[in-house]
């Protein structure tokens, strides 16, 4: 009789994140745009599990629908997976499980938090032991969002958005999340921003003080009017029916309102988290679905659980 081990797995979680400001230049001679923005993780999150197997395989759970998330080797998972394998010559199959909480193509770097789960749980899985500052080519690569992903907390971002700088607050932000019906792609409200721009447009040097203070301090009150997404625009001229979203997280008491990212998900801006749960509850009232939540200083990390378990979740 033979007896077989058990299969090791390895679970990780990576935050969602929003802009509270997307300054977007016109595109450089590679097609993308230069970006000034102020990242922000909030505390919604995907886990994904890897199984040590014979072969590559892929699947997906989630509350809402996901038939949308690729299954198959297009998944930005699946392509973590090829990446630090060709990096670190190994020939190691994986079977993928992915728990979706963040909106899919809502503007919340929902597939860059997998891209940076899948990095961790990979690194720990196969005892790699690299600093992952070494892989952040291969994090960049996946996509402009993922090394945010990775890193979490609140940070500035630069370049494509992978040029981060960490920021501390002393407070947390209130926030509701409405997901739209509908998905919009991240490179045609890109491609809709320069069709709308008359002019080249550069980003500031620098993000402004009074928001930076704000945004220290956890102040959403100074913090709301200084909220600002270039990509905005974009989106509504795309997605109309997003105006009223807008005007309905307005309505609900939210202290500002706006699209998240390329879209099509949407923020209000809430004094505690008292006001966030009034709001949201106010939004599922008008038939919409909301979550309250709130920023979190977290980075992605692992789900710690008995070896060759799944780590539960926290
Ligand atoms: O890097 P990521 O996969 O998130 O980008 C998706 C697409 O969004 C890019 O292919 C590009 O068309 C557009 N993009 C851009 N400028 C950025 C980030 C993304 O033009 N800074």
């Amino acid at each position: 009789m033979t007896t077989s081990m058990p299969s090791r797995r390895v679970s990780a979680s990576a935050p969602a994140k929003i802009n509270l400001v997307l300054h977007v230049g016109s595109p450089d001679i590679t097609g993308f745009h230069p970006l000034l923005t102020a990242f922000q993780a909030v505390d919604v999150w995907d886990t994904v599990t890897l199984t040590e197997s014979a072969t590559m395989s892929i699947e997906c759970r989630a509350g809402f629908d996901a038939s949308m998330v690729p299954l198959d080797d297009s998944n930005i998972s699946w392509r973590a997976i090829e990446l630090l394998r060709a990096h670190h010559h190994l020939d190691a199959n994986v079977s993928i499980e992915i728990d979706k909480t963040i909106p899919i193509a809502g503007g919340m770097a929902g597939g860059s938090a997998d891209a940076a789960a899948t990095i961790l749980a990979a690194t720990t899985l196969w005892e790699t032991d690299v600093p992952l500052h070494e892989l952040f080519d291969i994090t960049r690569a996946l996509g402009s969002d993922v090394p945010f992903s990775m890193v979490g907390g609140q940070a500035i971002g630069r370049g494509r958005g992978d040029v981060l700088q960490s920021i501390d607050v002393e407070q947390p932000l209130h926030l509701v999340v409405v997901m739209s019906d509908g998905h919009l792609s991240t490179p045609k409200v890109y491609a809709e921003l320069d069709r709308l721009r008359a002019e080249q447009i550069k980003v500031p040097d620098a993000l402004d003080e009074d928001f930076l203070d704000a945004w220290r301090r956890g102040d959403a009150e100074a913090l709301a009017p200084l909220l600002h997404n270039d990509l905005e625009p974009a989106a509504l001229s795309l997605m109309p029916q997003l105006g009223n979203t807008l005007d309905q997280v307005t309505a609900a008491g939210a202290l500002t309102a706006m699209v998240s990212g390329s879209g099509p998900s949407v923020i209000g801006l809430a004094r505690s988290a008292k006001h966030a749960a009034e709001i949201e509850a106010a939004l599922k009232g008008f038939g919409l679905r909301a979550i309250s939540t709130q920023s979190t200083p977290r980075s992605a990390h692992l789900q710690q659980g008995p070896a060759g378990q799944t780590g539960s979740p926290e």
